[in-house]
């Protein structure tokens, strides 16, 4: 098939890519780089030993994204092509509306316009809100305490109010739970700007030196140690949920929602033992008060994926660390060289 891979550039796009054309698919990514490196594509072409066809677009603009599918034959698009910072959506909630929503409503216009209706959107388990009881399945409540969540949920119900317009609309919601870890040649990876907000990444930075210590948000949550417990997927085996999501639009499951977790949970104290098992590196923290909007324990049932999708993550704690600290060890700066 050819993909139109948006926001390829990305952390978990740039994964997916390898992902998708070592399963034997053309890809085609729009990116406008704004929270991406044009090194990472280059890392991918490399990785899959096949060129990109890379296009630095905006999906906010529809003409320019129209070029694209004027030019190109796509079959389906995977659409990872957003912004995602919490803290960040909160100050700035118009910005992440209009990226997110705004895009995405260009996004399937200009599909439409061409005929494609296949889609495999991003979203999170950030949807789920504060659950009432974990494991959680996609047929829980949904709900968002923040504007990036709230910008999910609109578009998965943007989405599946088109399917209901349109039949021809199939889109898939993969939720994804926490994602971590890198690809294996340490040559692809997660490359935050500024201080990370996420644990993995805190914590790869306080190993290489960069940053001093890791804040631990409550040590007095109803978990088996008192820290939040969170599902940590390997990136790699959520790249491999999207080839699946992609399989599975050959037989036109209209909207439908899947989480992408291993459906098991483990606490911020339980991580860092497994990062400085991984490492050799000692982790120095304390313990802070929560952080706001933080849940006590979120983790996935994930027996629908399997069942539909044929989807399991395969890899545990132990490949994740490694992998996470592989990555920064050999790229303390991420995609930025040194000269830049
Ligand atoms: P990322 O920031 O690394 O990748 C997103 C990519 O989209 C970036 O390359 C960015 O430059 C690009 N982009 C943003 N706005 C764009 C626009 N208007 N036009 C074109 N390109 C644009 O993030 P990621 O971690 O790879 O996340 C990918 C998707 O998965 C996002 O939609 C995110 O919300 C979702 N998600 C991420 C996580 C996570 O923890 N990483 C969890 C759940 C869901
Ligand atoms: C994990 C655990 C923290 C940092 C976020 C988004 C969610 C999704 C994934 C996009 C929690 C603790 C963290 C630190 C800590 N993104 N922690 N010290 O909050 O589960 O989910 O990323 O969709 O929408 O909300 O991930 O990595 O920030 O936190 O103690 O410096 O680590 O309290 O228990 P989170 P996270």
């Amino acid at each position: 098939m050819n993909v139109l891979v948006t926001g390829g550039a990305g952390y978990i796009g740039s994964h997916t890519c390898i992902e998708l054309m070592s399963a034997g698919h053309e890809v085609i990514v729009v990116d406008n780089l704004s929270n991406s490196h044009p090194e990472s594509l280059k890392r991918v072409e490399v990785l899959a030993g096949k060129s990109v066809l890379f296009y630095e677009v905006d999906i906010c603009d529809a003409d320019a994204l129209s070029a694209v599918f004027e030019t190109n034959t796509i079959d389906a698009v995977i659409h990872f092509a957003g912004l995602k910072a919490v803290g960040e959506s909160v100050a700035q909630p118009g910005r992440y509306y209009h990226n997110n929503v705004t895009g995405t409503l260009v996004l399937c216009e200009v599909m439409a316009n061409y005929g494609v209706y296949d889609l495999v959107f991003s979203s999170s388990a950030t949807v789920y809100g504060d659950p009432a009881s974990v494991p959680i399945n996609e047929q829980f409540p949904l709900s968002a305490t923040n504007p990036y969540g709230r910008s999910k949920l609109m578009i998965e119900e943007i989405l599946r109010d088109l399917h209901v317009s349109d039949h021809r609309w199939n889109p898939i919601l993969l939720r994804y739970f926490n994602p971590v870890g890198a690809h294996h040649s340490g040559l692809i990876g997660e490359d935050p700007n500024g201080v990370p907000n996420n644990l993995m990444p805190y914590i790869t930075q306080v190993a290489i030196g960069k940053l001093k210590q890791l804040s631990v948000y409550g040590n007095d949550y109803d978990t088996v140690d008192g820290s939040g417990v969170r599902d940590y997927i390997h990136v790699v085996d959520l790249a491999q949920g999207h080839v699946k999501a992609l399989e599975k639009l050959s037989e036109n499951p209209g909207a439908v929602a899947y989480n992408l977790g291993t459906g098991r949970g483990y606490s911020v104290l339980e991580v860092i033992s497994a990062f400085e098992r991984a490492s050799s590196k000692t982790i120095p923290h304390q313990f802070v008060d929560r952080r706001p909007g933080d849940v006590a324990s979120c983790y996935a049932d994930t027996s629908f994926a399997l069942q539909e999708l044929g989807w399991k993550a395969s890899k545990g704690i132990d490949e994740m660390t490694r992998d996470s600290w592989n990555w920064q060890n050999k790229n303390p700066n991420g995609f930025v060289f040194e000269s830049e």
